[in-house]
């Protein structure tokens, strides 16, 4: 697709598992996008998938991308997949939407940078935590400047991600499995977007407190940015405290829930054998006949606790919006209602601008390799205990004019 005469950016979708399931509701939900094929390993799910949105199934993500009818693969595979999968897709001139991480190593993430820039073809970065609207909407507030410089960044995050169903690499580091590869990128993503996006340096400590599960599940990490703020992040995914608590009760994708703290690492020790976990994460996946959720009490996704201190106030981010607290005391700036269920519609929204209006996600491949570059820092920070300082961070591109949702008022 080379201009904005051609409203529709063509999506082919390549992983039917827990992140499709996640994208698929804004993507339906979306007049600028269209699914336009699949690739999956497993056949089942290719074919149900296939038939349901009736496009074309490919075999490889080389025949996805060279099929004319795709302007965008979305790659929603395992991690260690990631950058040979954008490398062979933007080596054809299609451009590529990445779920996070961008690849394991910075080397590898840097090899999609340069297959990006030699294709002229874009990569969005995406879902992260970053794009959750509310989030934007600060970021915008920080842009006008009345709250002056960003000075402290907390993002604080308890829930039960180790104890989810997994794959056997989501259980090994080296694999790209553990908090690290998997959560942390979310909110290495939202403090880099907030606080400009340049990490000087990391000092962090993670942990492994569960032999049966041997990868870290918990961290607490102090980022130093290049123009003097600092972020703090705590992440644990043991099941045990939950900081849904602090949100009334609404979970990571916006819903409304009800407290069971320990159920996740119940229900999988009530499993016959530890051989049946995969097989329950598959079933999480595609499945024939699927039908959008219906919003009902849901409100914008989030990661926990978000408090971020400027010179002159400090601002909570939630779900429903931002608490904005100063010397007038506390004042609430909401944000739009929800347009799907979860709401992550924001990285369509780079999508479409990358692609039809030829402007740069915020997202792009060099941002994905500097957020990779922070985890990386990470792990060897923990395990030699020392500060990292980093060499490959890029500084937060914004956006020029907002995008409106409706295609028609692009003049296409
Ligand atoms: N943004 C988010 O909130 C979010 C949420 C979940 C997962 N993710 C990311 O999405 C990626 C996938 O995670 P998941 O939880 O969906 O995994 P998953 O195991 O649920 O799904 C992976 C899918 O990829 C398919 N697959 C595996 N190898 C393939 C290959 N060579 N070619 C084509 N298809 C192949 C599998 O059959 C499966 O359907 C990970 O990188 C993860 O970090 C992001």
């Amino acid at each position: 697709m080379s201009s904005a005469s051609q409203t529709r950016v063509r999506i082919g979708v390549v992983g039917l598992g827990g992140a499709t399931m996640q994208l698929l509701p804004s993507i339906v939900a979306d007049e600028r996008v269209v699914i336009a094929g699949v690739v999956d390993a497993d056949e089942r799910a290719r074919r149900d998938f296939a038939d349901d949105f009736a496009v074309p199934a490919h075999e490889s993500v080389e025949a996805l991308a060279a099929d004319p009818g795709v302007d965008v693969v979305y790659l929603a595979t395992p991690h260690a997949l990631h950058a040979d999968q954008a490398v062979a897709a933007l080596a054809q001139g299609t451009h590529v939407l990445v779920e996070k991480p961008l690849s394991l190593t910075v080397a590898d993430c840097l090899r999609v940078v340069e297959a990006s820039r030699a294709s002229g073809a874009h990569v969005v970065v995406g879902h992260t935590h970053a794009f959750d609207r509310p989030v934007r909407a600060l970021r915008d507030l920080l842009d006008v400047g009345d709250l002056g410089e960003v000075a402290m960044i907390t993002s604080c995050n308890y829930g039960s991600f180790l104890y989810r169903p997994r794959r056997p690499e989501e259980l090994d580091t080296r694999l790209g499995g553990g908090i690290v590869f998997n959560q942390v990128p979310h909110q290495v993503d939202l403090v880099r977007l907030l606080g400009g996006g340049l990490v000087r340096s990391v000092r962090s400590s993670a942990f492994v407190l569960d032999p049966s599960r041997p990868t870290e599940g918990s961290h607490t990490t102090f980022l130093d940015f290049e123009g003097g703020a600092a972020a703090s992040l705590v992440y644990s995914g043991y099941d045990r405290f939950d900081t849904d608590e602090l949100t009334g009760w609404i979970d990571e994708n916006g819903a409304p829930r009800r407290p069971d703290h320990g159920s996740a690492s119940r229900a999988l020790r009530a499993l016959p054998s530890p051989a049946d976990e995969p097989a329950l994460k598959a079933a999480r996946g595609y499945q024939r006949g699927w039908t959008p959720p219906i919003a009902d009490g849901h409100q914008h996704p989030h990661f926990g606790l978000l408090l971020v201190s400027c010179e002159r106030a400090d601002v909570r981010v939630g779900p429903s919006g931002l608490q904005v607290y100063d010397i007038d005391g506390m004042r609430k700036v909401p944000v739009e209602p929800v347009a799907a269920v979860p709401d992550k519609t924001a990285v369509l929204d780079d999508l479409y601008r990358a692609v039809v209006l030829h402007e740069p996600s915020a997202h792009d491949a060099a941002w994905g390799a500097a957020t990779v570059e922070v985890c990386e820092a990470i792990v060897a920070s923990s395990r030699e205990r020392r500060e990292i300082t980093l060499a490959h961070q890029v500084p937060l591109r914004r956006p020029a004019v907002p995008v409106p949702q409706d295609p028609a008022a692009q003049g296409a």
